[in-house]
């Protein structure tokens, strides 16, 4: 477990839990924090526990700056698989934040190269993001970033694996729905946030998680990466843990 602070959670609930509560602290000490977000469904539970807290009069989000992990090529912001509507519909519309300071990668950009340029620099002018929110692929992707022979730098637009449009075709009617290719922030980009928090839950991730804190870092495991960062924060439920107890 070298440099990764590991918090352990009983389940989804409680892990939703204890990373909302990483990232409300930090948002009520600096209220203008920049945050980089991530979707799935591992970061639904603290997305809502952040609505709740705001709902009771106890968060303000009104300062926060957020910028999107990634997004699928081809989706519009009005498509309800896209990872704009995603955040619009678990976070952006039920807290105080503004929308005009809350960035997704445009899923539908004519051009690839420059919608990624375009990101890239769009996240050095929003400033460094103070926190960088990650889940765990089943085959130990961050964003969008697959194994691969070697590790992304900047923001890239990528060719999803089997693995994981099989793994996302839930959210879809059909394997053949999901898109199959994606913007995603490189692995360069990530690992320059101030500091990483990752939620993980359930059996599933056991395995992966254990490479991920055990195994050699190497872009074969993309996640594995995060243990040469100096602020790294698992949270993750027992089931998850179970392959590293
Ligand atoms: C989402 C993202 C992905 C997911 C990962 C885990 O923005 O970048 O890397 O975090 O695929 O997905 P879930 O949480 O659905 O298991």
């Amino acid at each position: 477990m070298i440099g990764m602070d590991i918090i352990r959670a009983r389940d989804y609930e409680d892990m939703s839990l204890k990373a909302a509560g990483i990232v409300a602290d930090l948002i009520r000490k600096k209220p203008d924090a920049v945050l980089g977000l991530a979707t799935g469904s591992s970061p639904i539970g603290l997305y809502k526990a952040l609505i709740d807290m705001y709902q009771r009069g106890e968060l303000d989000m009104s300062g926060v700056t957020t910028a999107n992990l990634d997004e699928y090529v081809g989706l519009s912001p009005d498509n309800e698989q896209s990872y704009r509507y995603f955040m619009d519909h678990y976070l952006f519309d039920h807290v105080n934040i503004d929308k005009a300071r809350t960035f997704v990668p445009d899923g539908m950009s004519e051009d690839a190269d420059a919608e990624c340029r375009r990101y890239e620099a769009l996240l050095s002018k929003i400033g460094e993001r103070d926190l960088q929110l990650l889940g765990l692929g089943l085959d130990g992707h961050i964003g969008f970033n697959e194994p691969s022979e070697a590790f992304s730098d900047v923001t890239c637009c990528v060719e999803l694996d089997q693995s994981t449009i099989e793994a996302n075709k839930r959210f879809f009617s059909s394997a053949e729905e999901v898109p199959g290719k994606a913007y995603t922030m490189g692995i360069g980009t990530i690992m320059r946030a101030k500091k990483i928090l990752m939620v993980v839950n359930g059996e599933a991730k056991a395995g992966i998680l254990e490479k991920v804190m055990r195994g050699p870092v190497c872009p074969g495991v993309p996640a594995s990466i995060l243990r040469f960062h100096r602020d790294v924060t698992i949270v993750a439920d027992e089931a998850a843990l179970s392959k590293c107890l």
